[in-house]
């Protein structure tokens, strides 16, 4: 594997997300500035510029017109790709954790941090409603409980929630009935860190400080496999046409050796999807990996590190001939 290494940040990268045809990769970071590369280059697109805090988290809408960002400053913002000029800048109270758009693109979903009086929340709102952008109503507004939500999807098309807990808890909540839980399990025994679906929307991969990374189904939240590590696991995605998930994760800041800092030592790890096993890991990052995504067409992967790079992963040929004897 060639990486192609994206310096663009001057701080830890918080998220990385490619839009739907893979064409272009999203950065945020603590450095208040989301980036927009060519993921086939690396060449730098363009930056997002307005926000006073680090960003936890960024989202691109499935036609690649619109881009949302929300993060430390609180403020959940929405960005013009073409020209990246800022359309709308929600305020909130407090920090905005994650954030999505649907499916559709017509609605965004973002939670909120819990500080002092103000509770954690998950907010929906309408992008086409002028009020909904001022931060004056909303489709829904619900209180997320004592456990804020790390990690947030849309789910069965637009029409229910899914949130990830500092709790290790996974629950999903239906739209219309926002304040009646649906489901909740508790496999995790720490900290959300990451959700993510595979490529027909099916299943979910959750990333935890507990060490490991788990497959649920997206409808029923059955619990259906578990990949293990030594170390937190801060994202984890699935491939789109094979059977393989790759972990990116490492020791908390403190806790780095000095060597293995300087080596690139931290890296990222593939998981038969089924088996659970470890069959490869890839080197590289200066510090833990913070988040990791397949390019939609499988044929290579991001991750983004406390080291402020992104780093782009082209599979050899051998990736797509190498199969787990049955
Ligand atoms: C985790 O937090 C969520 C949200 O506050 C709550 O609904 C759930 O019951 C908690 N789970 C455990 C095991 O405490």
């Amino acid at each position: 594997m060639k990486p192609i290494v994206l310096h663009g940040h001057e701080r830890a990268i918080t998220k990385i997300r490619y839009n739907k045809e893979g064409d272009l990769l999203f950065s945020s970071s603590k450095d208040n500035i989301p980036n927009v590369w060519y993921s086939v280059n690396g060449e730098r697109l363009g930056t997002f510029n307005g926000h006073n805090g680090a960003i936890w988290s960024i989202d691109c809408n499935w036609d690649s017109t619109k881009v949302v960002t929300g993060g430390a400053d609180n403020s959940m913002r929405i960005w013009d790709l073409q020209t990246g000029k800022e359309i709308a800048n929600v305020l909130t109270n407090t920090a905005v954790r994650t954030v999505t758009f649907s499916y559709s693109g017509k609605l965004i979903y973002y939670t909120t941090d819990a500080v002092m009086k103000f509770p954690s929340e998950n907010i929906v709102i309408d992008i086409s409603c002028p009020s909904h952008l001022k931060g004056d109503d909303n489709v829904a507004r619900f209180p997320s409980g004592q456990h804020k939500p790390t990690a947030a999807l849309w789910g069965d098309l637009d029409r229910s929630l899914i949130t990830g807990h500092i709790n290790g808890s996974v629950s999903k909540w239906d739209l219309k009935m926002p304040n009646e839980k649906l489901i909740s399990v508790d496999q995790h025994k720490k900290q959300i860190n990451d959700m993510q679906f595979n490529s027909d929307e099916t299943m979910i991969l959750t990333a935890s400080s507990d060490n490991t990374a788990k497959l649920f189904d997206a409808d029923t939240l059955k619990h259906l496999k578990t990949y293990k590590t030594e170390r937190p696991v801060n994202s984890a995605a699935i491939s789109p046409i094979r059977d393989h998930v790759v972990l990116g994760g490492g020791q908390e800041a403190m806790q780095v050796t000095t060597t293995s800092a300087r080596e690139g030592k931290f890296e990222a790890r593939f998981y038969h999807l089924v088996f659970e096993e470890e069959f490869a890991r890839v080197k590289g990052h200066f510090g833990p990996i913070n988040s990791v995504a397949f390019h939609p067409d499988g044929k290579s992967y991001a991750s983004g590190g406390e080291d402020g790079l992104v780093r782009i992963h082209t599979f050899d040929p051998s990736y797509f001939d190498f199969d787990f004897e049955y």
